[in-house]
């Protein structure tokens, strides 16, 4: 029920400040795109203009002759890329190597690459580059119907018979569009090559990843291949993954043995580097007279490109939210000529909980029962679908929290009854939820003569906070003030660390950084037994202890004790490094026995204007249950950027095609509208204390997702209350309400 965030200075817990702001604020971060190397050319792509068909011809003769040109490379010239091979579970969502054949899937795909000394010099010899095609009609249309039987996702009861017998029945149809990542900093590659080695800088939320998949595919060992990913723009999910930019990028560096710049232009952002597929869900819900539900009934489909299948998990939270004897899930896909989907933001769950919350609220709509009450009735005691108990859940608290703080008990139900200063108010709920998990991460914690503890993981901060959790987990773990911490991540050559995305990077950290922390500590205690001139020369290391970043006897205070870089120096150590390691939660067979999930509850205020048409979020209170949430500012943070996308999500974004050519439209963004500082309501973010012990020893889950998934169905909700216009197709039109 109490913020977390009780004490501000507790390194677990407290409300810290990035500890890479001031470097992101003064310039001294350095993003991919920001890079420049000595000899470096630049590239840029030349993208197709149909979306299916065959390219015929390419004439390279006349870009090849203009000033600054360097190379126009294609399928002839650029060299072999091989595929990446599923079975080294390593991801790639875009499995057909550029420039592999001459058949066109999707409008955009790259079809030859130019690289000339400057980027206005590249832009126009790829302007000039002439590609015929022998063009088809592409299939972008957004309603779908499947292309296969669907399959069976979840199961449990009779669902058809307890629909048909139930009193009170809903039967409605959603669909969500394709949204488009768009993180500020574009995608990048710098990719150099030099004596049968690539280092290549990305802008990738894997980098381990994404050394094996670009070694595989430049046909090389991991060992050849070096990612750099210091700091990232943003991600959402489309920077998870490789992208055809990035090889292409690599194998131009490799044939022309300089270091290549691709920067992804914004409009190809919209074609080449993945989106969230459209869904279509329709959804069968049933309860009894007094709100208990009967059955529950989730059919999806969503967009898949030609090539590649890649499942938008629509019904992930489904099975395990509420109670029901009766439920079943099922999926399928409708190919379409568009460039391959991928993760965005609680892929699945989000757009799955636009339709499984926007049902609910239409149910309790028809039962004429209370929303929040609805909910709390069918709160499950175990995960039904699994058959095993929930870790932690208090979803019931997050909406009783949620309720108290928004003023819930307030609300008229009455559509268009709640009125402020000649507008007209409507409030919606939502649950949600997301899974929870680790995936394996080692990290190293070093003890330093210069009074520095250094922290390492192969891993990378997205703009999320990482640098900073890091930072507080080795000075909570190694008994160190945090100002003595420095985080070194974004480079493959440290100790494997964790993807940042699945909302796992922090939960996974944890049990390495720990591990790695009581290695160096112990190591550090058993060199102060042999310093020289020290109190602790001669003395059992068990006899000491480290607090504060003093060695000190465990009988005394740490005020007493010396600090490490002094207990070193008198060592003679210059350093003193421990390893850690955790493994996946997916091979942990006492996580395996667990339903583990976040929770949490979002209240919506929007106001409606009728006479001037205009619809505005006013207020927003969200509740999280995510565990232990190790710093409540980056937290904090996470939940209120996550509560902007949900803005856009809900009223602004959806990528159009054009039929006659498959072409995104609108892929800027004056035309693709994302919300902005002026759309933004007041957020007041609530984080439950129930630490969850059952991924890591400080009870973190995870909370980079979570605060997106519901929150479209409690602002249709809330537009619904305000307006009587249920809006089931995302996003809210002005038009619709009207
Ligand atoms: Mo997220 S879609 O796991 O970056």
């Amino acid at each position: 029920m109490k913020n977390p965030d009780q004490d501000v200075n507790a390194v677990i817990g407290g409300a810290h400040s990035r500890v890479d702001g001031p470097l992101k604020c003064s310039g001294g971060a350095h993003y991919t795109s920001d890079r420049r190397l000595p000899g470096m050319l630049i590239a840029v792509p030349v993208a197709s203009t149909i979306a299916k068909g065959t390219l015929t011809g390419l004439n390279t003769a006349d870009a090849g002759k203009m000033p600054g040109v360097r190379a126009v490379l294609t399928h002839e010239n650029i060299g072999r890329f091989y595929r990446v091979n599923k079975a080294t579970k390593i991801k790639i969502d875009e499995t057909r190597p550029p420039l592999d054949d001459n058949t066109i899937r999707y409008y955009g795909q790259y079809i030859a690459l130019v690289v000339a000394d400057t980027f206005e010099q590249a832009s126009a010899a790829a302007a000039a580059v002439q590609a015929t095609y022998r063009e088809e009609t592409p299939n972008v249309a957004m309603q779908m119907s499947p292309d296969a039987k669907p399959e069976v996702e979840s199961e449990r009861g009779d669902t058809e018979a307890a629909f048909a017998a139930a009193p009170v029945r809903l039967d409605a149809t959603y669909t969500t569009p394709v949204e488009t990542h768009n993180p500020i900093e574009l995608h990048a590659s710098v990719a150099t090559f030099d004596e049968g080695r690539f280092t290549l800088y990305e802008s990738t939320q894997a980098i381990m990843n994404h050394r094996s998949a670009m070694a595989q595919m430049l046909g090389v060992d991991d060992e050849q291949v070096r990612i750099v990913t210091e700091y990232l723009g943003g991600g959402f999910g489309g920077k998870l993954w490789p992208w055809t930019h990035s090889i292409l990028a690599a194998g131009a560096a490799r044939k022309l043995k300089r270091p290549i710049k691709l920067v992804v232009s914004r409009q190809m952002m919209f074609q080449t580097v993945g989106h969230r597929p459209n869904t279509q869900q329709r959804m069968r819900v049933s309860a009894t007279a007094d709100g208990k539900l009967m059955s529950l009934q989730q059919d999806y489909i969503s967009h898949a490109p030609i090539l590649d299948k890649r499942k938008e998990d629509c019904g992930e939270a489904t099975p395990y939210l509420y109670s029901t004897s009766n439920l079943k899930v099922t999926s399928a896909s409708a190919r379409r000529n568009i460039a391959p989907d991928t993760s965005m933001r609680g892929p699945g769950a989000v757009p799955g909980l636009f339709a499984t919350e926007s049902a609910m609220d239409e149910l309790a709509i028809l039962l004429k029962m209370d929303p929040v009450e609805l909910r709390v009735r069918n709160e499950p005691k175990i995960d039904e679908s699994l058959n095993v108990p929930f870790s932690s859940r208090h979803l019931v608290e997050a909406l009783q929290v949620g309720a108290d703080k928004f003023g819930w008990s307030k609300r008229d139900p009455r559509v268009g009854s709640m009125q402020k200063d000649g507008e007209v108010l409507g409030w919606g709920v939502a649950s949600c939820s997301w899974k929870a998990s680790r995936v394996p991460a080692q990290a190293a914690v070093e003890f330093n003569t210069d009074g520095t503890l250094r922290v390492s993981s192969g891993t990378q901060d997205i703009g999320t906070g990482t640098y900073t959790v890091l930072a507080q987990m080795a000075a909570k773990q190694a008994g160190v003030p945090l100002s003595k911490v420095v985080v070194s991540i974004g480079d493959t050559r440290l100790p494997p660390g964790p993807m940042s995305g699945g909302s796992m990077a922090t939960a996974s950290l944890v049990p390495a950084v720990s591990e790695a922390a009581r290695d160096a500590v112990k190591q550090m205690l058993t060199v102060a037994s042999t310093a020289q001139g020290t109190p602790f020369m001669d003395t059992k290391p068990d006899m000491l202890a480290l607090t504060d970043g003093r060695v000190h006897l465990k009988a005394q205070a740490a005020a007493s004790g010396m600090p490490f870089e002094d207990v070193l120096r008198a060592a003679r150590f210059n350093h003193v490094t421990g390893m850690g390691k955790s493994g996946a939660s997916d091979s942990d067979p006492d996580a395996k026995k667990l339903s583990i999930h976040s929770y949490g509850a979002h209240f919506v205020e929007v106001s409606w204007q009728p006479a001037i048409a205009r619809l505005r979020v006013k207020r927003v209170v969200t509740v999280i249950d995510g565990g232990k949430v190790i710093n409540t500012r980056t937290g904090a943070n996470q939940i209120e950027g996550a509560i902007m996308m949900g803005v856009g999500m809900a009223l602004f974004e959806r990528t159009q095609y054009d039929p006659r050519n498959g072409a995104p439209i609108n892929s800027n963004l004056a035309d693709y509208i994302v919300s902005s500082n002026a759309d933004t309501p007041d957020i007041d973010v609530t984080f439950l204390d129930h630490p969850d012990f059952a991924l890591n020893e400080l009870g973190a889950r995870g909370i980079g997702e979570i605060g997106l998934a519901g929150f479209a169905a409690a602002m249709t909700s809330a537009v619904h209350h305000a307006t009587g216009v249920r809006v089931r197709d995302l996003p809210v039109h002005i038009e619709t309400l009207l």
